[in-house]
């Protein structure tokens, strides 16, 4: 309908053959980007990870992607974002049939436990009025194991299952899989993809141990809760626990 006509008219694609990172260029240029507009590139000089982490981005070989999305209710909205980004990537990749997919909160993703693809979500704006939002996606497509040895930890990429897969399909089936998820998302959050975390999460019902900083804590890990926050079932019975400078282990 005219409606929908609308929206997919007003979604546009920044493609470069390379920029410093996707994050960063849609971050400088928020106000002139609509909700659902995707920058994609062929390399990074400069891809970031989460933690202030360098993403290693080799040219021509991986999909590195940013969407725009302007939360209407501000960044408290925008709490277990990451964790549906990370549903949405895997539903997309089983479309392309790889098999062995798995997330590790809070939102990386992984192939037969090696991790295959990243999200960092960087945000701009207020509290509580609207915000705007900078989701960035790195899949490892096909890695050289030269390239490989920069990555500082286990890897993986998609070509052992799909060495045909073409890197144009998958954005275009990514953008329209997100785009769907961020407008249930928007409208009645996390709540729907609870039982499909649970079904992907790598750690669920297993004991793990979480870092943060000096402190760790060791748990049964119960899945998450609806804001995104990881449930582990301690010695002083159910505890929840935010993102931010957490890492998980298995135990
Ligand atoms: C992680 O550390 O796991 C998150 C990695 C996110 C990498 C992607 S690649 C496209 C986008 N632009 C960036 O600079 N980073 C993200």
């Amino acid at each position: 309908d005219e409606k929908k006509l609308t929206s997919a008219i007003n979604q546009r694609c920044f493609y470069f053959d390379e920029i410093s990172s996707t994050n960063a260029f849609f971050l400088k240029n928020v106000d002139e980007l609509n909700s659902g507009d995707i920058c994609v590139t062929e390399y990074q000089s400069a891809g970031r990870g989460r933690r202030g982490r360098t993403w290693v981005s080799p040219y021509g070989c991986h999909l590195y992607c940013s969407m725009y999305w302007n939360l209407s209710q501000g960044m408290a909205q925008a709490a277990g974002l990451s964790l549906v980004v990370a549903c949405s990537l895997v539903k997309t990749l089983e479309s392309f049939k790889i098999e062995g997919l798995g997330v590790k909160w809070p939102n990386d993703i992984y192939l037969n436990e090696r991790k295959l693809a990243g999200v960092l979500i960087e945000m701009n704006g207020q509290a509580d009025s609207h915000c705007h939002l900078v989701i960035g996606i790195g899949i490892n497509v096909s890695m050289s194991e030269a390239q490989g040895e920069k990555i500082d930890q286990p890897w993986s990429d998609l070509s052992l299952q799909n060495p045909s897969l073409n890197k144009t399909d998958l954005m275009v089936a990514l953008q329209k899989q997100l785009h769907q998820d961020l407008i249930e998302f928007e409208s009645h959050g996390m709540k729907v993809f609870l039982p499909r975390w649970q079904e992907i999460d790598i750690f669920y019902g297993k004991e793990v141990k979480l870092l943060m900083g000096e402190n760790q804590v060791l748990g049964i890990c119960r899945g998450i809760d609806e804001t995104g926050a990881i449930l582990l079932d301690t010695n002083n019975g159910l505890e929840a626990f935010v993102g931010g400078e957490i890492s998980l282990r298995s135990a």
